[in-house]
């Protein structure tokens, strides 16, 4: 485990995006799994501004991401189809052909997450950016008896759905259910970089990296990953 301690969130972004692009400059045609939420907008920023001027191609990267809400449409602007298409895949050449998220809205949930695993297990990740749960979570991954091993269906806790609802116009249109990539999907990925920023996530970050791997703590086992970096800035690291 890597820890890089940075300032802010600014060079958290730009030490994050620094790790990306030369993913993508080594391995051009990088699977590269990907993160919503506030922590990974700014690094997304960052790669924007460098694709533009140049210094990054994305036409043969591949994408997959961690998580969506169940029963949001890719057009709802809540849904991570659409903070993702926002964000970043809009203003990038990734080939649409090559951007894959869990549909939300599919009619066979089950069979969605099964279909979801096959293409994680075909491709095979390089690099998965994650940002941190207050409650320690990593994509939906939340707090529970066991870790969990592939796509599945996520009843979000009360603590997930209040951290979000400053996203919707309410607390009761926070959708109740998500569908998440594993833990053990997590796992597989060659190399994981997550971002950490602000006082929010400082009791998290010192739980998960500096006490017992126990999936009460879901992102504490990427204590086993062999190659994991936590970019966490000095309020998120503040009570280590
Ligand atoms: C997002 C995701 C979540 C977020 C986490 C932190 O795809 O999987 O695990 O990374 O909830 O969210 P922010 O960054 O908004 O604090």
């Amino acid at each position: 485990m890597r820890i890089i301690r940075v300032k802010d969130y600014q060079q958290m972004s730009r030490a994050a995006a620094n790790i990306i692009s030369a993913q993508v400059i080594l391995e051009p045609k990088s699977v590269l799994g990907l993160a919503t939420g506030s922590s990974p907008i700014g690094a997304y920023q960052q790669l924007i501004e460098w694709y533009k001027k140049g210094d990054v191609d994305f036409s043969q990267v591949t994408t997959v991401n961690l998580d969506e809400y169940v029963g949001l449409t890719p057009d709802h602007d809540q849904s991570y189809h659409y903070f993702m298409h926002r964000n970043f895949f809009d203003s990038v050449n990734i080939d649409p052909q090559r951007i894959n998220i869990p549909d939300g809205c599919a009619p066979d949930m089950a069979a969605e997450c099964l279909r979801y695993d096959g293409v994680l297990r075909g491709l095979g990740v390089d690099l998965q950016l994650l940002g941190l749960g207050n409650n320690g979570h990593i994509g939906f991954n939340e707090p529970g008896p066991v870790f969990s091993k592939g796509t599945h269906i996520v009843t979000l806790t009360d603590s997930t759905r209040e951290a979000n609802k400053r996203f919707f116009a309410s607390l009761e249109d926070v959708p109740k259910t998500a569908v998440s990539m594993g833990t053990f999907d997590i796992m597989q990925a060659k190399r994981v970089l997550m971002v950490a920023s602000g006082k929010a996530k400082a009791e998290a970050v010192k739980a998960a990296f500096f006490g017992p791997i126990t999936p009460q703590m879901p992102a504490s086992i990427l204590q086993f990953h062999r190659d994991f970096t936590l970019v966490a800035d000095e309020d998120a690291l503040s009570l280590l």
